[in-house]
């Protein structure tokens, strides 16, 4: 039987600046050169035999250098051509503030036209732009006053999202303020595995509460200036399953509560739309993470494609649309993906059947990228990369995800 998505329904797939250009000088450049020898030591312990001996570069230090990363800064016509061959409409990517304003205050013009291309270059092909605002990346002037924890931080990032709004507005119809505020505030400040490096659950109170109010306040200035546009938060959001017994239902409804609905009852007045991005697959059985990992990725994530109905079920008390600005897997050989993506839109289709106002879907990612932390070793994209020649090779995983984006439909 085959399923039909709705008309107009968005097909695409998602990057980042900082995962995919190359030739940045942020926050994170810096950090990766103090730290990328720490991390190449430490995969011994954070990584299983198997994915050791699958990815030995994961022991090099450089691998966790960006660099010149997948040198999508030039080469971006070239891989919307693939995007297009693809038969995607749409696409999401995010604008390095790092470049636009390298110092505080200053607008480098020549940046600005660089995204106006980018952006050119997608309508040309007939791709509707997701333009992601922050995706993590700090300028360093910002990083050195204390990144997301300064009490300016929200001001700051006001400022220039007015300033891209101003200059590319006219041809962008949807902004996505900042990627996974959860995702972000957790690795950075209470883990402290990401830049700068903080730890406890004050931090990760305070980066929260910063981040929620910049996009408060990024979701105004955008509506001033282009009240028709969409705005979008981007949260990272899980399927949480309990086991038998009241303990867990009760530790259910807590982590669903605080992980997948804390940020948005308090942001979704200022949303047009929910971006969700979909990875993990939570099973609690009194403490959280007790998966039965039954197909894990090279990351050794458990993959569990059809947990999404139940988040995109969940998401209907907003009575907003919703787009999946990230879903996908690290796998090198393409063994799984193309079951991963039929099976997260099986069940995309049947949270459209039961009342979801879903209107598009981003695969994550379109190239393999740097995967911050981890480096370049995990490989997320529906085109191989060669980081040595930059030559691309589409999966074939890719072309069955074209044949839906084409058919707008999918065989059930
Ligand atoms: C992030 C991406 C990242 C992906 C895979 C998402 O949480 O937005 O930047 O590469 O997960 O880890």
């Amino acid at each position: 039987m085959e399923y039909k998505f709705p008309s107009g329904f968005l097909w695409g797939a998602a990057t980042s600046a900082h995962q995919v250009e190359g030739w940045n000088f942020n926050d994170w450049t810096e950090w990766e050169k103090t730290n990328a020898n720490r991390l190449a030591k430490e995969t011994r312990m954070e990584f299983q035999e198997w994915q050791q001996e699958k990815f030995p570069e994961m022991f090099e230090p450089k691998n966790y250098i960006s660099d010149h990363a997948c040198g999508h800064y030039k080469r971006f016509e070239q891989d919307f051509d693939i995007v297009k061959e693809l038969g995607q409409n749409a696409h999401r990517f995010s604008i390095e503030w790092s470049r636009i304003e390298p110092e505080e205050g200053k607008f480098d013009e020549r940046e600005i036209e660089h995204y106006q291309l980018v952006i050119k270059a997608l309508k040309e092909r007939g791709l509707e732009p997701f333009v992601t605002l922050w995706h993590w990346t700090l300028p360093i002037w910002l990083a050195k006053k204390g990144g997301v924890r300064n009490a300016d931080f929200p001001k700051y990032f006001e400022k220039y999202v007015k300033k891209m709004v101003e200059v590319l507005g006219r041809d962008v119809k949807y902004w996505l303020t900042i990627n996974e505020p959860e995702i972000y505030s957790l690795n950075s400040y209470y883990r402290g595995r990401w830049t700068p490096q903080k730890k406890g659950i004050l931090n990760f109170y305070f980066s929260m509460r910063s981040l929620m109010k910049a996009h408060k306040r990024a979701y105004r200035a955008i509506k001033k200036i282009t009240p028709l546009s969409m705005v979008g938060g981007v949260c990272n959001l899980s399927d949480f399953k309990s086991s038998e017994g009241v303990v867990n239902a009760i530790l259910k409804i807590l982590f669903e509560r605080f992980w997948n609905h804390r940020y948005l009852r308090r942001v979704h007045h200022q949303l047009d739309f929910i971006g969700l991005n979909f990875y993990f697959h939570n099973r609690i059985d009194y403490g959280i993470n007790k998966n039965k990992k039954e197909v894990v990725s090279d990351v050794g994530w458990d993959t569990h494609p059809e947990g999404i109905e139940n988040v995109l079920a969940n998401l209907k008390r907003y009575d907003k649309p919703v787009y999946i600005t990230e879903s996908g897997m690290a796998d090198k050989e393409d063994k799984y993906r193309r079951w991963f993506i039929e099976e997260t839109l099986k069940a995309v289709s049947r949270a459209l059947e039961r009342g979801v106002n879903i209107q598009g879907y981003f695969h994550w990612s379109l190239l393999d990228n740097f995967e911050w932390d981890k480096g370049f070793w995990p490989r997320f994209g529906l085109v191989e990369v060669n980081y040595k020649t930059m030559e691309r090779r589409i999966r074939p995983s890719a072309l069955e995800y074209a044949k839906i984006c084409k058919n707008n439909s999918i065989n059930l």
